[in-house]
């Protein structure tokens, strides 16, 4: 195949990334958004491979085949609630595979005496294993807490720093060695097991809350190897989309601390929140208990509101009971009840979760409201049905400076008439912290796991 042409090739996969990246800005236009990048990573791997004529035309067939069912049948079993660590996963390989490219190419390189004399030393192919590496074992990490294959808590040690910074120290000196003339397959295998230290040693004492912005860090970082490899192969589409992932998973990263109201240098020093299993109590010291509720209770206060509006949160992820809350709003609609859905940005454990889940059972777009669009309605709303969330309503983020999410914007779901919690138990979210609003006389706890409770809800409203 011409140069020409597989640069043109390449260019046109570059335009396809973008075009999908746009696409997904809005759920209405994401699923295209996807296709459109996918078809430029089909073009772009095609277009390499022949290029580099690594592959027959009956090889390359049959690896895309095998690797599409493999995709394939991932995408059909994989959990929602499951997705961010199957991410932590494609990340980590990604890395992986980027470092196993620049190792495989300086070896090339540097054994064959005659490009040796052509190509000048360059960082790059150090750059990549050094991030891949990292990437790849932060990303085994990150996978391990977030499928609960390990504590999702923050594992902390003494003398984190002082390792950190000979580790750092020593994986210069690896690099300075290689080109001051050490065995480089000697100093190669060193600074690989050095990067893969530091990645675990990076992510260990970062807590279950903290891991999804972490991924996205690591996704960012997976970019950046792929981007440094892309250099090192002098492989245009290569740096484009590595550079994409790179700058699409920093501004991830940077959306998501903004929402927590989390700094990164916070996150990174880690030892914030876990997997709380703790129970709280139903009643406070001050004598403040919670009321419980019933379906049917709940069902007329419905259907005789006005304006009801829905907070999802993670455990209707968890539940599963994204369908059944479609219905209720249906029903309720047809009794003439305004029903909207509140999104906030972290609600779930992965940006967007709450969009997919409810795009999942076809609820209407134009239902869906983000927080900065709807956080002024609360005042005027009947009833909240806050289902499976927790900490994105917590009022301690608003005024308890001592709370570990003290400034976190909130939904002001406070601010209604009526809220109701529909929730299994007493326990707290995901960043561990005590929820008040439990306790205001507005406020009713509908305990049961989210799909039994809308369920019965549904049955309940329709009799009403
Ligand atoms: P959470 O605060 O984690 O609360 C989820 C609630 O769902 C829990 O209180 C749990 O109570 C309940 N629950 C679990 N399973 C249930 C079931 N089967 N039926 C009914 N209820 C169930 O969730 P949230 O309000 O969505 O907040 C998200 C949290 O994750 C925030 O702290 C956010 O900062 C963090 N986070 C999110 C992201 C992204 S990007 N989404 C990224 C990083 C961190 P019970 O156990 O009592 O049922």
């Amino acid at each position: 195949m011409p140069a020409g042409l597989i640069e043109g090739i390449y260019l046109f996969s570059a335009i396809l990334f973008i075009a999908g990246l746009k696409r997904l800005q809005s759920p209405v236009t994401a699923r295209t958004g996807n296709q459109i990048a996918a078809l430029g990573m089909l073009l772009a791997v095609i277009a390499t491979l022949f290029a580099q004529k690594i592959l027959t035309p009956v090889e390359m067939i049959g690896g895309l085949a095998v690797g599409g069912l493999i995709g394939a049948v991932m995408a059909k079993r994989v959990q929602m609630t499951a997705m961010p660590e199957l991410v932590a996963a494609f990340n980590g390989f990604g890395g992986l595979a980027s470092a196993l490219v620049a190792a495989a190419e300086i070896v090339r390189v540097v054994l064959s005496r005659e490009i040796a004399a052509e190509v000048p030393p360059s960082a790059f192919p150090y750059i990549s294993i050094l991030v891949g590496m990292v990437t790849f074992s932060g990303s085994l990490i990150a996978f391990l807490k977030l499928s609960g294959k390990m504590t999702g808590n923050p594992v902390e040690f003494p003398g984190r720093y002082p390792v950190l910074i000979i580790g750092t120290a020593l994986i210069i000196a690896s690099i300075v060695w290689i080109f001051f003339g050490g065995d480089l397959i000697l100093c190669l295998l060193m600074l690989a097991a050095l990067a893969f230290i530091f990645g675990i040693l990076i992510v260990l004492p970062i807590g279950g809350a903290d891991m999804p912005v972490i991924v996205a860090f690591l996704n960012a970082l997976s970019g950046l190897a792929a981007a440094a490899t892309g250099f090192v192969l002098s492989n245009s589409v290569l740096i484009i989309s590595g550079a994409l992932v790179g700058a699409s998973g920093m501004m991830l990263t940077n959306t998501m601390c903004v929402a927590m109201n989390r700094k990164f240098w916070q996150i990174m020093v880690g030892g914030f929140g876990g997997d709380s299993q703790e129970e709280g109590a139903g009643k406070l010291a001050d004598g403040r208990t919670i009321i419980s509720t019933t379906p049917d209770d709940t069902a007329i206060m419905l259907s005789y509101a006005r304006k009801v509006i829905i907070v999802p949160g993670y455990g209707l992820a968890v539940a599963q009971a994204q369908h059944q809350v479609r219905e209720l709003a249906d029903v309720l609609q047809e009794k003439g009840v305004e029903v909207k859905y509140a999104v906030h940005p972290v609600a779930g454990r992965m940006p967007g979760h709450m969009n997919v889940l409810l795009a999942e059972a076809n609820v209407p777009y134009d239902s869906l409201f983000e927080m900065d669009e709807i956080n002024h309605e609360f005042e005027s709303t009947d009833v909240v049905l806050v289902i499976g969330a927790n900490d994105v309503v917590n009022p301690a983020a608003r005024h308890d400076r001592s709370s570990p999410i003290y400034g976190m914007p909130i939904l002001n779901v406070d601010q209604a008439r009526a809220v109701v919690f529909l929730k299994r138990s007493m326990r707290p979210g995901y960043s561990g912290v005590p929820n008040l609003l439990f306790f205001e006389p507005n406020t009713r706890m509908l305990f049961g796991d989210a799909k039994d409770s809308v369920s019965e809800l549904i049955t309940e409203v329709k009799a009403v």
